[in-house]
């Protein structure tokens, strides 16, 4: 197991103020610069981005997809392999997790009679999704992409897949694409993210459920009882996202489009047209293999299938399991952590995604329960064990595959603890405690839930009003969400302890029972997201994402020096609303104050910060701003009204991006040894 901390670490910044600019703002003393932009090219030959709309669906599989969101930094070595050590030259590999189609097409996105009737608008907007993997080298002070590496690739909804693990060839994975269910094509909605040992990344699928078209009240009739309860369970229904599953190409392979369509049954222009089990297809983790730009991405199914937020792994100790903490992202979900059945053994570290095959594709899988007296409990996800049976009442299994695919059922049935939105997990890498951001809960109530509700526990405190815009918009529940931490009695362990390091407020907020981690105007946050410990400085790195402070600020970065599981004590919230009160106990962290937590970065308007990585000598620091400007409806005849002008400035529209900021002195970003 880990050592505990025992070294001091401090914030080497003043805190920047709270700002509604379009722009990024960091500290005295740091520089910000822009490094790959939505539309910069990744290929020798590719025209530059003109910004205008006007680009091919198709240039975009050699373009930056939109939305850039989880991401990590790989040392290249001069040998052309992965190297822990080298910070002059590296891949960055990101995810592109939505899109803005009002800034995508030269005037957002063509739909007639609720079909879209221009197939290459929907082509840009599947090779808009994705990941990128990208050479960076630094010059001087800072860092720029290489335009012609070798290593340059985009992955997308077009990419050919591996199912691997318990649930690959299960008859539920079987689509007119892989009549063996060994396959799929495509990864979608990649959130955050997770690396290995071995040189590889891991993406995450995480709101994938909206993108497939599914009209219940026409296709339940066509589904068995079991089908329409996992549907219903993980959301695929409507119309699907950008209604793709619309489009189509006389006389081409459409199955690009139809494949979006869970409940067509038929012949297309080439053949079969079933993928009515496509959606059981994703909501994986997906291993991608950066150093290798041929290798086809495996989903791992071993990790379970949910709407998997990022993976944090567990420092590693040779001759134990390997440990991955993860969240899934929507009102009132689970926490999973996985354990590999693989003991680790160094050797492994070259072997790529063969060492993939040996620790992500056979381990168990585990749900999170927190206790009211600040203990928890991980409850194994294993067919035959805790009620997951064939005989189940809510939900008959019908094997491990079965426990996989449906985890969100499983989880329900042994009883799992609802979470205000688990977002990112992050691990200190000094003692192995585990944070969790819980975004924010609209859901959370005092009394009499609906079944899409859930009562105020332990580890979801509060409920109150948040004062933003009028009392008409006030948001209810837990808006500023809050930061909930672990420490595992063993890093294979089935118990653990736990506190709320953080909770999000206004600093003008009532402290005894909103703002009770006593922020102030230097460190005051809502909704926290991104959330990444730095291998290299020790400090813990918050990203916000929209919620309920956007009527003061941007979204924002900040930085902690984080203490332990059980550095504060118990706690009373008293929450309130009207005539009803409760009462709960939590567990809370010590506050850290200004000199423990401090804002580093603010971004553009309507933007959210997301994603962070560094090189491994922690000089310098990758932070993507996704979506700015993503709020206003613009007017494409008066730039003047576009949400955003950022990064390009003018008129332009806007762009996610990718920032790279360094210390001007050439010190490690953010801090570090007291
Ligand atoms: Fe894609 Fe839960 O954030
Ligand atoms: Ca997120
Ligand atoms: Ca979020
Ligand atoms: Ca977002």
């Amino acid at each position: 197991t880990a050592p505990e901390v025992t070294k001091s670490l401090k914030l080497n910044f003043n805190a920047v103020a709270k700002s509604l600019a379009d722009a990024v703002t960091v500290p005295a003393g740091y520089t910000a610069t822009v490094l790959y932009r939505l539309g910069d090219p990744t290929a020798a030959g590719v025209a530059e981005y003109k910004n205008d709309g006007t680009e091919s669906g198709a240039s975009f599989a050699q373009r930056a997809g939109d939305h850039h969101d989880g991401m990590h930094f790989f040392g290249l070595g001069s040998d052309g392999k992965y190297s822990a050590s080298a910070s002059d030259r590296g891949l960055l590999v990101m995810n592109h997790e939505s899109i803005t189609p009002n800034y995508l097409h030269a005037t957002g996105q063509t739909i007639v009679n609720n079909v879209r009737t221009v197939a290459d608008e929907v082509t840009k907007e599947l090779n808009a999704h994705g990941i990128s993997v990208i050479e960076v080298v630094r010059n001087g002070s800072s860092y720029s992409y290489k335009k012609d590496s070798s290593f340059n690739r985009r992955i997308t909804t077009f990419t050919e897949m591996t199912l691997s693990g318990p649930a690959a060839k299960s008859p539920m994975m079987i689509t007119a694409y892989s009549t063996d269910g060994s396959k799929t094509r495509g990864t979608v909605n990649n959130c955050a993210n997770g690396y290995t040992l071995w040189g590889t990344y891991v993406t995450c699928e995480e709101n994938w459920a909206g993108y497939f078209r599914r009209v219940a009240a026409t296709d339940d009739a066509n589904r068995n009882a079991k089908e329409r309860t996992s549907f219903a369970r993980y959301g695929v229904a409507g119309n699907g996202n950008h209604l793709w599953a619309t489009a189509t190409a006389a006389g081409a392979d459409d199955t690009s489009f139809s494949r979006w369509n869970a409940m067509k049954i038929g012949a297309s222009t080439n053949g079969s047209d079933d993928f009515r089990n496509a959606p059981n297809t994703y909501g994986w983790i997906v291993e991608i293999d950066p150093f290798n730009p041929t290798s086809t991405p495996k989903k791992r199914t071993a990790m379970g299938r949910f709407g998997h937020e990022n993976a944090a792994f567990l420092p590693v100790v040779a001759g134990q399991p390997l440990i991955y903490y993860m969240g899934d992202d929507s009102r009132g979900e689970y926490l999973y952590k996985y354990v590999s059945n693989a003991l680790w053994d160094p050797a492994d570290a070259t072997r790529g995604m063969t060492a993939g095959d040996k620790y992500l594709d056979d381990g168990k899988l585990y749900v999170a329960k927190f206790n009211a007296d600040g203990s928890g409990s991980w409850v194994e996800l294993k067919f035959g064990s805790n009620g997951l049976t064939s005989s189940n009442t809510t939900y008959a299994f019908a094997d491990q595959a079965d426990v996989l695919i449906n985890a969100r059922l499983a989880a329900d049935v042994v009883g799992a603890t609802k979470l205000d939105r688990p977002e990112w997990v992050a691990v200190n890498p000094a003692n192995g405690d585990a944070y969790l951001t819980l975004t924010n809960n609209s859901n959370r109530v005092l009394a009499n839930p609906t079944s899409s509700q859930q009562l105020v526990d332990p580890a979801n405190p509060r409920f109150y009003n948040d004062p933003k815009g009028t009392a008409a918009t006030a948001q209810k529940g837990n808006p500023n969400g809050h930061i909930i931490r672990w420490k595992d009695a063993t890093a294979a362990a089935t118990t653990f302890q736990w506190d709320v390091f953080l909770f999000g407020a206004r600093s003008t907020a009532n402290a005894a029972n909103i703002n009770v981690s006593n922020l102030t105007a230097n460190n005051d946050f809502s909704s926290p997201d991104g959330l990444w410990f730095s291998n290299n400085t020790g400090l813990l790195w918050i990203q916000t994402d929209d919620g309920a402070y956007t009527d003061v600020t941007n979204c924002m970065m900040l930085a902690a020096v984080a203490g332990k599981v059980g550095d504060g004590g118990k706690k009373t919230i008293n929450n309130i609303d009207g005539a009803t009160t409760r009462a709960v106990d939590t567990y809370v962290g010590a506050a850290p104050g200004d000199t423990n937590l401090r804002r580093f970065l603010v971004g553009p308007k309507e933007c959210e910060i997301t994603g962070v990585a560094e090189t491994p000598d922690g000089k310098a620091m990758f932070v993507n701003i996704q979506h700015p400007g993503e709020d206003t409806r613009p007017t494409y005849t008066n730039p003047a009204s576009f949400g955003s002008h950022w990064p390009d400035g003018g008129n332009a529209r806007p762009r996610s991006a990718t920032i790279v900021i360094t210390k001007n002195d050439g010190g490690t970003v953010g801090g570090g040894l007291a």
